[in-house]
């Protein structure tokens, strides 16, 4: 099944056996053999620069299929701050090594620019009735323009049963499942849940850019949205925006973009609670310029 001769481009960044694969004109062909056998395949997109939070996902998929696939892209049509493309980590051979000490029978697709972008680097345009103008769509324009336009790619050229995103990127796991649903492609979206680090902060590749001191200091925020979920539930949802926004103001070195409580399927910020709804908060804040985001169900 192995056949390292076909990978000789990537001798250098190859661990034992693993496969990876570069061009769609590679991966399509081995794809369509596996799902004649009847192998279920899952897919896994990543940027690379994996930590725990993806390879948890990565184990998920392992479970729950015969096949799982680790693209790694970072993905230029989803930057809108071009500085944070230039700085994002690329580490390519780590990434594989973390692969592979899970399961060298994972395999990788790390496609070039030009061939997911062969038509010009540019974003579809789509429509998420609103999902996609909230929160990190209207920090971050244009941002889920390119997210949706690289997953249906992906989706479409690799074919998976089963897709998994973590909800660390809740808003872009949302809209995912929109596109999905509107593409009416035959696949499932898995939603895992966000690992941590051992302070609480979401783990996360800008991490690393983070000072030590800060890196510590940066655990005030899930420490911040783990007591906003306790006074959700005896106060009112402006209260609690309200007092998060104060908590921020006393903190010099996070800047607060935003904090919203918002309904958990069509993510508008929330005025009354009502009844029978999931509500969820999320918030986007600035430590030593790196954004970082997180997100927790409130009911
Ligand atoms: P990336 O930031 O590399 O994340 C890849 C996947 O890992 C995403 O589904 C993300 O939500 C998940 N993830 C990252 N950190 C996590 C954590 N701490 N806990 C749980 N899941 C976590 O998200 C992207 O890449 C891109 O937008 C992509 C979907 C690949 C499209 O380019």
């Amino acid at each position: 099944m192995q056949n390292s001769r076909n990978y000789s481009k990537f001798a250098p960044l190859l661990k034992r056996n693993m496969r990876v694969l570069k061009s769609i004109g590679e991966i399509q062909p081995v794809l369509e053999s596996l799902r004649r056998n009847g192998s279920a395949i899952g897919l896994v997109p990543t940027m690379g620069a994996l930590h725990e939070g993806h390879l948890a996902i990565v184990r998920r998929a392992i479970d729950e299929n015969e096949i799982t696939v680790v693209s790694i892209f970072v993905n230029p049509t989803q930057f809108n701050d071009s500085s944070d493309l230039d700085k994002y980590p690329r580490n390519l051979q780590q990434d594989l090594d973390l692969l592979a000490e899970i399961s060298e029978d994972i395999i990788v697709f790390v496609p070039e620019v030009s061939e997911m972008y062969s038509e010009g680097i540019v974003s579809k345009k789509y429509d998420f009735n609103g999902l996609e103008t909230e929160m990190e769509g209207e920090f971050r324009p244009g941002h889920f323009q390119g997210v949706a336009t690289i997953v249906e790619k992906l989706l479409e050229i690799l074919l998976p049963d089963r897709a998994y995103f973590g909800e660390k990127d809740y808003q872009q796991l949302q809209i995912i499942r929109k596109l999905v649903l509107q593409t009416g492609l035959p696949i499932e979206i898995i939603g895992c849940p966000i690992v941590r680090e051992s302070s609480g902060l979401a783990m996360s590749s800008r991490n690393k850019r983070l000072s030590k001191r800060l890196r510590k200091e940066a655990s005030f925020v899930f420490k911040t949205l783990k007591t906003a979920k306790v006074k959700f539930g005896i106060e009112s949802a402006k209260t609690v925006v309200d007092w998060v926004s104060k908590e921020f103001k006393n903190h010099r070195e996070l800047e607060l973009e935003y904090f919203v409580i918002a309904d958990d399927r069509n993510l508008k910020p929330i005025i009354n609670k009502e009844k029978g709804k999931k509500y969820r908060a999320f918030i986007a804040v600035y430590a030593e310029g790196i954004r970082l985001i997180d997100n927790v169900a409130l009911n």
